[in-house]
């Protein structure tokens, strides 16, 4: 080794102690006679410092050392005069005797310090300096104690870790694929992995019974702060279980890193209905750190000549309570936030329980008194509370607005505090969705999941109202995981297909190696995955996952830093028998 101890190590047990410590230059004040200077790495900062009329010769080195060179230094730990208690080596210092440069540095273009003057752009570029930084490196430190929990608690459990291919076939998650061209095989592509999917099934048949990964995964689709275009699951499978078996471990893993993570007991994880999910919230992942729940107004409202309302397929409210006394401006500003186009409400309607006990709405022309008296009825409005109300033609899109109100309210009235932390298992969701582009059904999880029994029935007349053996774990508004039962039976994977408008033919071809599997003796199984860098951010109150991504791509999906994707040189293209003609 180089040195003998790190620059986050030394105090006052080391008195006297002759140490060798490499590290970065991270600042030098030259006070005349004296010049100290901060050594840092991954462990910590300590000061070094120089005397003049102890040897003016390395004094005078250490004055011209440049931000961020990499030195070593050996001398003896000697008491600070001047303590500082921000650092925990902060008692000490070191008496240099020797210092030698291991490396010079350019001047980095952004400050290497906790907080910097460097702009996102100038920080992704150079990513590896803005990776010296403590609270970046802190969240790949966080990431990588979540990862090691992980792999305890399922090791604990008899789970296996298997690698699974990169370089694959589509999968079917319902993403674009990214392809890689085969040389080998002119004119085919390998795509790369949505997910390990069909190998975790795969790995079921072959008895590996519990099977576990923490792997990269692939998807070519818009991105946003929680989404990134390879990003990681903990992926999981299971055989000779049931929904229950999986809900279970699987709880058990959070609370786990919970606990070792962050020292928090979560309590046991509530459950909701998809339906009630929708219902209640107006979402499949509500962030239940807070109320507010949505309360359905159809019956109360109409019949009263207020077209808004008698028009429309679904009238909901929600309670802002303590908002009463929000300002025209106030209101105005909510009701600009549901027209933006993301948005799309025509309007936002609302009534005040004011501190006298009054009732007061903007649609007073339409409902009196003794009417806004069944509204706050409903609502259980006190004095000092605020109704807001949307309405529109369909009810999945008032759902929606008011989805996104109800996050909004709760954001200005400071109700989705970072440190609070609400987990929920979401239920039952619905097997199939309809797509308005390609005008049939989807699956809404993958092909493989498994309808609730009880439900098959309605397969031929009501596809949209069979519910699913899949399940998602929630974590502050954030599907953080997701997952189902299979299915591993050989008619009901093809009446699922049958449903899914693919043709036997079709499925024969993308997924034969599945389907013959599953006549060899498939046990029942099932399992879910879940996002680890969404785990990650929320542990770590982040607002994206980038920040506990090593090296991340911005949002247009390129890497700044190696600039990436970029093309490529004729000579590979003819190779891998790409045309170049335009
Ligand atoms: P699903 O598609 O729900 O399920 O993905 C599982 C979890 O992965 C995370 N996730 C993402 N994180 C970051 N960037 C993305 N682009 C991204 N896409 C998804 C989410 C999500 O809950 N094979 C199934 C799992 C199973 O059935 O076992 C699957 O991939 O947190």
């Amino acid at each position: 080794m180089l040195r003998t101890t790190t620059c986050g190590a030394l105090s006052l047990e080391n008195l006297g102690e002759n140490v060798t410590l490499c590290g970065w230059m991270q600042n030098s004040r030259d006070l005349g006679g004296m010049t100290f200077i901060d050594i840092r790495d991954r462990y910590g900062i300590t000061q070094l410092v120089f005397n003049m009329n102890d040897n003016a010769d390395l004094c005078q080195q250490a004055r011209e050392l440049g931000r961020e060179y990499v030195i070593k230094v050996t001398g003896a730990v000697v008491e600070r005069t001047n303590k500082n208690k921000e650092i925990a080596t902060g008692d000490i210092e070191i008496k240099v005797a020797s210092l030698e440069i291991l490396n010079a540095a350019k001047l980095p273009p952004f400050l290497i310090a906790d907080e910097t003057d460097g702009g996102d752009d100038l920080r992704m570029k150079y990513r590896y300096l803005d990776l010296r930084r403590n609270p970046v490196r802190n969240n790949m430190v966080l990431r990588h104690r979540m990862a090691q929990s992980v792999r305890r608690y399922l090791d604990g459990l008899d789970f296996i870790e298997v690698e699974t291919p990169v370089l694959i076939k589509s999968t079917p998650e319902g993403a674009r694929d990214f392809v890689v061209p085969s040389r080998m095989n002119p004119g085919e592509f390998y795509a790369l992995p949505q997910s390990p999917q069909t190998f975790k099934q795969l790995l079921m048949v072959s008895g590996f019974d519990r099977y576990f990964q923490i792997v990269k995964c692939f998807r070519d689709e818009d991105l946003r702060a929680d989404r990134q275009p390879e990003f990681t699951q903990i992926d999981c499978e299971m055989s000779f279980v049931e929904q229950e078996d999986i809900l279970n471990t699987f709880e058990g893993l959070i609370r786990t890193l919970f606990k070792e993570i962050k020292g928090i007991d979560l309590p046991e994880v509530p459950r909701m209905q998809y339906s009630d999910a929708m219902r209640l919230y107006g979402s499949d992942k509500p962030d239940t750190r807070f109320e507010m729940l949505f309360v359905e107004l159809n019956d109360i409202v109409k019949g009263k000549d207020f077209p808004v309302f008698d028009n429309a397929e679904l009238v909901v409210g929600i309670n802002a309570k303590g908002c009463a006394h929000y300002t025209r401006k106030q209101l105005d500003e909510l009701t600009d936030f549901v027209k933006r186009p993301q948005i799309g409400a025509t309007g936002l309607i609302y009534m005040r329980h004011n501190e006298d006990g009054s009732l007061k709405s903007s649609v007073d022309k339409f409902y009196n008194e003794e009417e806004l008296q069944k509204w706050s009825a409903a609502l259980q409005t006190q004095p000092g509370d605020l109704v807001l109300v949307l309405a529109g033609a369909v009810k999945e899109k008032v759902q929606k607005q008011m989805n996104e109100l109800r996050l909004e309210m709760g954001s200005r009235l400071g109700l989705r505090d970072k440190d609070k932390f609400a987990a929920l298992w979401v239920l039952d969701f619905p097997l199939l969705e309809w797509d308005e582009e390609s005008e049939r059904y989807h699956a809404m999880h993958h092909p493989f999941t498994s309808p609730k029994p009880e439900d098959i029935a309605l397969l031929d007349t009501k596809p949209g109202k069979v519910r699913a053996n899949a399940y998602d774990m929630v974590l502050n508004g954030t599907e953080i995981g997701g997952g189902s039962i299979r299915i591993h039976d050989k008619e009901t994977q093809a009446l699922m297909f049958k449903h899914l408008g693919f043709s036997d033919e079709e499925a024969k071809k993308q997924f034969g190696f599945l389907l013959d599997a599953f006549e060899y003796g498939a046990p029942p199984h099932g399992g879910l995955a879940f996002g680890f860098d969404r785990l990650c951010s929320l542990f770590a109150g982040l607002d994206t996952i980038r920040d506990v991504i090593a090296f991340p791509k911005n949002n247009s999906g390129r890497d700044v830093m190696i600039d990436s994707p970029s093309t490529i040189d004729d000579k590979q293209l003819k190779e891998l028998k790409i045309s170049t003609d335009a």
